[in-house]
């Protein structure tokens, strides 16, 4: 790779910036679904649990942030029409969306409700670095149509020596930085209520030591370009994120009554319907909180004059 601090190439940061939300960007014209699947998409379980924490907290009010396709939004419109919805996306209304759900491209300045974000914060653009031959972390440019990259200024930033130091050269990073700046505008918007962030992420222990931006291109993981032909992602250091309650995807839904318990064999004589129902139930809830899968993604749970109940 070449040292070139002068180089015209923007920084990670500003290249999947206009990748993903620009004219024309990713995520403007095409919807997730079409090339990644997220709990939302798995199974209309995920939105039972989050209706579950909306009703144990009396909350009327869910806003879905990175709303996407606004999958979560119809399953919980067809589980509780009384529901306030509300989705916000940079991406247009999707068509299909029922007209009682409102739509919007930024969060209200103040939510009186659940603000759920799944698979949002590891979408927010960070700046990458990588440690020099004298193990200096710089900061990473790249060419937006190849892809390709060349280390430029030096990272200033205090966030990456007080969680992600990098000292061997070849090491990289992503900058948590911004994704706390965001996390905190959302939870600083709540008057009464409870805000939750659903994603992949890491700590301390599990920082991947080459960092893992990637990007899902028509369901597959191909290498991270910022050309507006792909996603890019990177998971979300999740230790340094304002939070109340951190618990994994597991856990939470078991709290929330989701599980992946298959039914007892003899139910299949006695209630065949019943029991093959529940199967399919059981075979849905299982990779919500499969280990390796699903399960393992983080819930980061703030609350604001509701008790914490995750
Ligand atoms: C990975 S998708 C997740 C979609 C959906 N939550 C799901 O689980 O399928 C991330 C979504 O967040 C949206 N998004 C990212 N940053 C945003 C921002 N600052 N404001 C509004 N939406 C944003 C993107 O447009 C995209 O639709």
């Amino acid at each position: 790779m070449v040292t070139d601090p002068t180089g015209p190439w923007p920084t990670w940061r500003d290249a999947w910036s206009t990748a993903l939300y620009g004219p024309g960007g990713f995520f403007v014209r095409s919807r997730p679904a079409d090339h990644f699947r997220t709990s939302v998409h798995a199974s209309a379980l995920f939105a039972d649990a989050v209706h579950e924490l909306a009703r144990r907290a009396d909350l009327r009010t869910v806003v879905d942030l990175g709303a996407g396709g606004g999958e979560l939004l119809r399953h919980l419109h067809a589980a509780d029409q009384d529901l306030h919805l509300v989705g916000v996306d940079l991406a247009p209304r999707p068509d299909d969306l029922p007209a009682a759900v409102g739509w919007r491209a930024d969060l209200p300045e103040q939510v009186d409700g659940l603000v759920v974000a799944n698979e949002w914060l590891d979408n927010i653009p960070c700046d990458v670095v990588e440690a020099d031959q004298d193990g200096v972390a710089r900061t990473v440019h790249v060419e937006p149509s190849t892809g390709a990259e060349r280390l430029g200024e030096l990272c200033t930033d205090p966030w990456l020596g007080r969680w992600w130091p990098l000292s061997e050269p070849g090491t990289r990073a992503e900058v948590g930085s911004a994704r706390d700046a965001a996390w905190s505008d959302v939870v600083g918007r709540l008057g009464r209520g409870v805000a939750v962030a659903m994603d992949y992420g890491h700590t301390m222990d599990t920082r991947p030591a080459f960092g893992s931006l990637t990007s899902y291109q028509h369901g597959r993981e191909v290498p991270p370009v910022p050309d507006a032909s792909r996603d890019v992602t990177a998971h979300v250091a999740v230790d340094s994120l304002p939070a109340d309650r951190v618990v994994d995807q597991r856990q939470a839904l078991g709290a929330l009554g989701i599980s992946g318990e298959r039914p007892p064999l003899d139910r299949a004589h006695d209630d065949p319907r019943g029991y093959l129902r529940a199967l399919s139930t059981a075979t849905e809830a299982a990779e919500l909180t499969a280990r390796g899968g699903l399960g393992d993604f983080v819930w980061v749970v703030s609350a604001r004059g509701v008790p914490l109940l995750l």
